[in-house]
C-alpha cells in the first residue's frame, strides 16, 4: 500500500508540474513516505530525516516533508524534533499534497495535515504515471477494522473504506488501455471488500467483474485475512482464468492461545481447514504467509506451534517478523514482553526452516514448464530477464527485451533458495 501511495503522490506532483530528479542535491522538495508497522522502519526513516539537517542549513529553500503512517502517528512531534521538516501529511491527506506543498512554499510552514477525509474515490489517477508498464497496483479499499492487538494500522489509517466497484473497474480499464496486463488489487483486509458499501457486492463479485476486462492477463489480490475469506473466493480463484493461483494469507501464529491474544478471530484448526478447502478447489495454489515471532507471552511451546504450522502448510513464501512493540496497541500493555535474544533466536530458527522448505518447493519445479509474465532485464545481466509465474515465483531466463509484458513459457532447470532459473521454450504461454 505504501508503494502505491508513493506512486500516487508522485503522479499528483507530476500533474501539478513537478519534475523528479535523481540526486538529492538537485531537489527543491524532499518527501518521505513512511511506515509505522514496525519500529525498525520508523527508526530508519527518522535517521534519514535527521541526516538532512545539515543539508537544509545550507539550502534553507528546500522543503522537507514527512507523509504516511509515521507522519500520522507523530504529527507535530516531528516538526518539534526536526525544525527542518516543513510538511507533515497524514495517511488521508496525501491526495492534497500538491496544495500542501504550495502552502508550505508560500508560508514557509510548517503545514501539518492529519484530520483530512480521504476523497471518496481516491486521488484522480493519471494511468501513464506508473513505475511498471505492465503491472499495476490498484487500491480497492483503505483502512482496517480488525484491531489485531499488535498492529498500528487501524489507528493510523482509520476504519475500512471500500471504493465503489465502478471506480475500481474504471481505473483498471484505463490502466489496461495504457498497457497494463497484470493488476494487483490492494486492501489491508481485501476479503472484507464491500462490507461497508450498500448492497451485497463483495470481493468475489469484484474479481468476476475485473476478470471480464478485455486485455487484462493476470489478476491478484492482497492481503487476505483468514477469518474473512468467504466460501466464494476459492471458487473464484479456480474458475476465473485471470485470477492467479496465489494467496497471501498470514496466519501470524500457529498457537491458539497466541492467536486469541492477538485478536485474530480464528484458530489453528480453522486456518488448516481453510488451507485444505483452498487446496481442494485450486490444487496448485501457492500460499504466502506472515508470522510474528515473540508476541508477548509466547512460550516455547507456542513458538513450536508456529514452527509446526509453517511445516504443515509448506508456504511457498513466508515473511517472518520479530515482534515489535507499537505505541498505543493493546499488545504494548500486555505482560511477559519477551527479551530480544529469545525473539532473535526463534526468528532465526523459523527463517532457517522456511528456507529449507522453499528450496524443496523450488526443486520440485525442476523440469516443469511454466507460464511466466516477462518483467524486464535483471540488474546484473541485461541479457537475462526476470518474470513471475502465476504462483508468484520469480524466474530468471535468457530472452530479448521485446518480451517484456508478454506471457511466455519457461522450462525450469535450476534452483536456489532465492532464485529459480529456466530456459525459454516458447514466446507464448504454455
Ligand atoms: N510487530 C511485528 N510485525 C508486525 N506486523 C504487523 N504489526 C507488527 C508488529 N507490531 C506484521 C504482520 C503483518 C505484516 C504486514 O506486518 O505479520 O501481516
Ligand atoms: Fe493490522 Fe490486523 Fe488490520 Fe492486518 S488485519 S492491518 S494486521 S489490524
Amino acid at each position: 500500500m505504501n508503494k502505491l501511495d508513493s506512486e500516487l503522490v508522485r503522479a499528483s506532483l507530476v500533474s501539478a508540474g513537478f519534475e523528479f530528479v535523481n540526486r538529492i542535491e538537485e531537489a527543491d522538495l524532499i518527501l518521505f513516505v513512511t511506515c509505522s508497522v514496525r519500529d525498525h522502519a520508523e527508526t530508519r526513516a527518522l535517521s534519514h530525516i535527521g541526516n538532512l539537517r545539515a543539508f537544509c542549513r545550507k539550502r534553507p529553500d528546500v522543503i522537507v516533508g514527512v507523509m504516511g503512517c509515521m507522519a500520522q502517528r507523530m504529527g507535530a512531534e516531528l516538526t518539534e524534533r526536526f525544525p527542518h521538516v516543513r510538511i507533515v501529511c497524514g495517511t488521508r491527506a496525501f491526495p492534497l499534497i500538491a496544495g500542501i506543498v504550495a502552502e508550505a512554499t508560500r508560508t514557509g510552514g510548517p503545514v501539518i495535515r492529519l484530520d483530512e477525509e480521504f476523497p471518496e474515490n481516491g486521488p484522480d489517477r493519471e494511468p501513464s504515471q506508473r513505475p511498471s508498464r505492465h503491472s499495476a497496483y490498484v487500491c480497492a479499499m483503505r483502512g482496517c477494522d480488525n484491531w489485531c492487538a499488535y498492529c498500528v494500522v487501524p489507528s493510523l489509517r482509520g476504519p475500512q473504506v471500500s471504493r465503489q466497484p465502478r471506480e475500481v473497474i474504471r481505473e483498471i480499464e484505463a490502466l489496461v488501455a495504457d498497457g497494463a496486463v497484470e493488476i494487483t488489487l490492494l486492501g489491508q483486509n481485501i476479503d472484507s471488500y464491500g462490507r461497508d458499501l450498500p448492497g451485497d457486492y463483495s470481493l468475489a463479485d469484484l474479481l468476476e467483474d475485473v476478470n471480464a476486462i478485455p486485455g487484462l492477463l493476470r489478476l491478484r489480490f492482497i492481503t487476505s485475512h483468514p477469518k474473512d475469506l468467504g466460501p466464494r473466493i476459492p471458487q473464484a480463484i479456480a474458475r476465473l482464468d485471470k485470477v492467479c493461483e496465489h494467496l497471501h494469507m498470514p496466519p501470524q501464529s500457529g498457537s491458539d492461545r497466541i492467536l486469541k491474544l492477538m485478536n485474530r478471530g480464528y484458530t489453528r484448526e480453522y486456518y488448516l481447514e481453510l488451507v485444505g478447502r483452498l487446496r481442494d478447489a485450486v490444487p496448485d495454489i501457492a500460499l504466502a504467509g506472515d508470522f510474528i515471532v515473540g508476541f508477548p507471552g509466547e512460550s516455547n511451546e507456542d513458538f513450536e506451534q508456529s514452527m509446526s504450522l509453517l511445516r504443515e502448510v509448506r508456504f511457498q513464501q513466508c515473511f517472518l517478523f520479530k515482534y515489535s512493540t507499537r505505541p498505543g496497541t493493546r499488545a504494548e500493555k500486555m505482560p511477559d514482553q519477551l527479551p530480544e535474544d529469545v525473539i532473535v533466536e526463534r526468528h532465526q530458527r523459523l527463517l532457517k526452516e522456511q528456507e529449507r522448505i522453499a528450496l524443496e518447493n523450488h526443486k520440485a519445479m525442476i523440469g516443469r514448464e511454466v507460464e511466466v509474465l516477462a518483467e524486464g532485464p535483471t540488474r546484473k545481466k541485461p541479457e537475462m530477464l526476470t518474470g513471475r509465474t502465476r504462483r508468484n515465483e520469480i524466474v530468471i531466463f535468457q530472452g530479448e527485451a521485446g518480451l517484456e509484458g508478454k506471457l511466455v513459457s519457461v522450462r525450469i532447470e535450476e534452483t536456489t533458495p532465492v532464485a529459480i532459473y529456466g530456459k525459454l521454450t516458447n514466446t507464448s504461454p504454455v
